[in-house]
C-alpha cells in the first residue's frame, strides 16, 4: 500500500500533467508521433515511424533528409492529400485525422497551398498565369461582377509581388521554369492560406533560377506572413532559412538553427547550431558520425551532471570509468 505522502505526490503529478498546455498547443503545425504505413504487394513500408514536428506561425523552415526518409509522405499528409495511419496531426486548428470530406475540401482550398517540384504539375497549361491564380479563388468564392474584379486584381498583385507581373497573360509554355514556379507560388497564395508547403520546388532548376524562386517564398513569408515549409535537397536553400529539420528513417532526427550574432564591434555574423530532437518519451537519436567515432552500439552509459548529461560508450565492468 502506498504511503499517504507518495499518494499525495502522485496526485500532484497527475494534476500538474493535466494543467500543462497540450503538446504543440501554440504551434501552427503539430505532428505528434505520426505514423504512416504503406502496404504494397503484401509488404509493409513504414514511411513515418512516430514523427514529431512543431512549426510556429510565420516561420519559414526547411525539411531535409535522404531519399526515402519520408519527406514527401509528411508533406502529403500536411496537404490533406493523404491520411496518417496513427498519431496526431493538427494544422491551424484542423485535425488531419478526423476531417470529413467537406472539412478536407475547405482545408485544402483555404488553409494550405502546395507547390510541387514538377513545374508542369502546378499550372494548368491552357490558362494564362493570371487565370491560373484566379482559379482557386473562383472555386472557393462567390460569383458577381465585383468579386470577379477583386479576384483579377489580387491575381495581378500576387504575380507582381513575386516578380512575374510580366507573365500575367502568358500560358506556362511561354514562361521559363523559374517563372512557372513563381507563378505557382502565386496560385498557392491565391486564397491567402496559413501555410504553403513545397516539395523540392527548385529541384528542376539551375542554381541562379532556384535562388529567385526561393526569394519568392521569402517574399510571401515576409510580406504576407504566410508560414512556409520547404522540402529541399538544395544546400543553398537549407542554409538560407533560420531552421532546418532533418528527417531520418521517418522521424525528425536533428535540426539546425541559425542565429545572427553581433560581436563587440557591431559586426554581424550568422551562427548555426545543430540540435538533436528529443521526443516526448525522452528518446534521442545520436548522430551516426558520433556513434561511429566512439564505436557506440547497443547501449550507452549515462551520467547526470548539474547542467548536462554525459554519454559514454558501454565498457565492461572491470574497466570502471575514471
Ligand atoms: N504510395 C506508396 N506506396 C508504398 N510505399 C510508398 C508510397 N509512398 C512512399 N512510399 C515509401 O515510403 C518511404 C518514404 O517515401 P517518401 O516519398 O516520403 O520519401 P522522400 O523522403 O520524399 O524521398 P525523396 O527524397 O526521394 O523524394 C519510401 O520507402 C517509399 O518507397
Ligand atoms: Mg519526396
Amino acid at each position: 500500500m502506498p504511503s499517504p505522502r507518495s499518494l499525495a505526490e502522485l496526485e500532484r503529478r497527475v494534476a500538474e500533467e493535466r494543467d500543462r498546455p497540450a503538446y504543440g498547443d501554440d504551434a501552427l503545425i503539430s505532428c505528434d508521433r505520426l505514423v504512416r504505413i504503406f502496404t504494397a504487394d503484401g509488404v509493409e513500408v513504414q514511411a513515418l515511424q512516430g514523427l514529431d514536428l512543431l512549426v510556429t506561425r510565420g516561420e519559414l523552415m526547411a525539411l531535409v533528409g535522404a531519399s526515402g526518409s519520408g519527406k514527401s509522405t509528411l508533406l502529403n499528409i500536411l496537404a490533406g492529400l493523404d491520411v496518417p495511419t496513427a498519431g496526431a496531426a493538427r494544422v491551424d486548428g484542423y485535425d488531419l485525422l478526423a476531417m470529413d470530406a467537406k472539412a478536407r475540401l475547405s482545408y485544402r482550398r483555404e488553409v494550405v497551398g502546395f507547390v510541387w517540384q514538377q513545374t508542369a504539375r502546378n499550372l494548368l497549361p491552357y490558362l494564362t498565369a493570371a487565370q491560373n491564380v484566379v482559379l482557386p479563388m473562383q472555386l472557393a468564392g462567390r460569383g458577381g461582377r465585383r468579386a470577379r474584379r477583386a479576384r483579377a486584381a489580387r491575381a495581378g498583385e500576387l504575380l507582381t509581388m513575386l516578380g512575374v507581373g510580366h507573365c500575367h497573360d502568358r500560358r506556362p509554355v511561354q514562361m521559363s521554369g523559374g517563372e512557372q514556379q513563381r507563378a505557382a507560388i502565386a496560385v498557392a497564395l491565391a486564397n491567402n492560406p496559413s501555410v504553403i508547403l513545397a516539395d523540392e520546388p527548385t529541384g528542376e532548376l539551375d542554381s541562379a533560377t532556384a535562388e529567385q524562386v526561393f526569394a519568392a517564398f521569402r517574399t510571401a513569408n515576409e510580406e504576407l506572413g504566410t508560414t512556409v515549409v520547404v522540402v529541399t535537397h538544395d544546400h543553398a536553400v537549407a542554409d538560407a532559412v533560420r531552421r532546418t529539420v532533418a528527417i531520418r528513417d521517418g522521424r525528425t532526427a536533428s535540426e539546425v538553427v541559425r542565429h545572427t550574432h553581433v560581436d563587440e564591434h557591431g559586426q554581424e555574423s550568422s551562427v548555426a547550431r545543430e540540435y538533436a530532437t528529443v521526443d516526448r518519451a525522452g528518446r534521442l537519436q545520436l548522430p551516426r558520425d558520433y556513434t561511429e567515432a566512439l564505436d557506440i552500439r547497443a547501449r550507452v552509459l549515462l551520467e547526470l551532471e548539474p547542467d548536462h548529461i554525459q554519454v559514454w560508450p558501454d565498457t565492461p565492468p572491470e574497466q570502471p570509468r575514471p
